[in-house]
């Protein structure tokens, strides 16, 4: 919990939800596993007016509690395994979640693994295939290669590395942007090129590649305002008209070069959380990731990377490993003792 901003979180003692005051849509899970996002030391650092504040997204766990007869008993049980995230008060033992951003886990796979999926395939899964974004065709199994290529740009982040499978799995080919050291780990999500955004030939060099055929959109995965601006010259060099969606909102309007159309939902009308994540639930919870992990043909990714076994007491420790600015194709993950 943050008391105020630039400070560490501290931990509280509160009461635990009981099925009446869960309602209709919420789960209570009981967490074992938490994953770290840089918007956990983002908020951390930043005046958010009202405190104190919970923090955290993602979380694995049980469910531990269920309002009976509610929608969100008819998908769910107590003691199913499951993941899933929540727009912040995830750092407690015991979460709050809305069932339709919950997913029950493959037998097989553990809550370290599964914690490090939820808040990055969602935001991928809207960026990719949203209306007010890419609006691409939706991932499914088995899906026809369409001869179209998307530039995800920063592959191997969390987000991109969920944004590299969606797409793939959607059928289209991807073309991606990382450090060298991680081509082969792009390349195993199933982009099928991949660019060191570091080279000063980058614009050109992709633009060659989407530009030997259709190229059905960009989206700038990771790196900030650096990222989009990065993407855009890729985009002047090429010679088609490129949609494009960002993870980092683009509010500098002016820096958008011609030939890009920038797909993105207005200041106005932005869904708040959760909200924009439910249009393109069939990409992730709603269907396609729970089955494809079910198969195997989804993989975990990033891989998690526990930084301690000491649950909450150990989560700033990882919050402040992610604020370094070192983790590279990795999820930093805290684990309940
Ligand atoms: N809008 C939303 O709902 C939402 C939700 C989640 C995240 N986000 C945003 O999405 C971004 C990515 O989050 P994340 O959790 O995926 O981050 P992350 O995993 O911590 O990102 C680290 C990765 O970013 C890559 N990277 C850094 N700078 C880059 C650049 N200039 N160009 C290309 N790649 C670069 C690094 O690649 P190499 O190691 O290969 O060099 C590294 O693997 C963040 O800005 C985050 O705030 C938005």
């Amino acid at each position: 919990m943050a008391d105020t901003f630039g400070v560490p979180g501290v931990i509280r003692d509160s009461s635990i939800p009981t099925p009446d005051n869960l309602g209709d849509e919420k789960l209570l899970i009981k967490v074992y596993a938490w994953a770290i996002n840089p918007a956990d030391y983002m908020l951390q650092n930043r005046n958010l007016g009202k405190y104190p504040v919970i923090l955290g997204c993602d979380v694995a766990g049980t469910v531990e509690c269920i309002l009976p007869n509610s929608t969100a008993a008819s998908l769910f049980s107590v003691g199913d395994r499951v993941f899933g995230f929540t727009a912040n008060n995830g750092f407690q033992d015991y979460v709050t979640l809305d069932y339709r951003l919950v997913a029950k886990l493959p037998d097989h796979m553990a809550y370290s693994e599964a914690v490090v999926l939820g808040l990055c395939a969602a935001t991928s899964a809207m960026f990719l295939f949203g209306k007010d974004y890419l609006h691409l065709d939706y991932p499914k199994s088995g899906a026809t290669r369409k001869g179209k290529s998307v530039l995800v740009w920063g592959g191997s982040s969390a987000v991109g590395s969920n944004a590299i499978q969606l797409a793939t799995a959607a059928g289209y080919d991807v073309v991606t942007t990382c450090s060298e050291r991680n081509f082969d780990y792009v390349k195993k999500l199933g982009a099928i090129q991949a660019f060191d955004y570091r080279d000063n030939d980058v614009p050109g060099s992709i633009a060659a590649e989407i530009d030997s055929g259709e190229c059905a959109g960009f989206f700038m995965a990771a790196g900030l305002e650096e990222g989009n601006l990065a993407a855009y010259k890729v985009a002047t060099a090429s010679n088609q008209r490129i949609n494009f969606s960002s993870s980092s909102f683009v509010t500098d309007l002016g820096n958008v070069p011609e030939g890009v159309h920038l797909s993105q939902a207005t200041v106005e009308n932005i869904k708040p959380f959760p909200y924009c994540w439910f249009e393109t639930l069939s990409a992730t919870f709603g269907g396609y990731l729970p089955e494809a992990l079910a198969t195997g043909t989804y993989k975990v990714a990033p891989p998690p990377l526990v930084v301690n076994r000491q649950g909450l007491e150990g989560i700033q420790e990882a919050v402040d490993r992610m604020r370094e600015g070192t983790v590279s194709a990795v999820k930093l993950v805290v684990e309940r003792p």
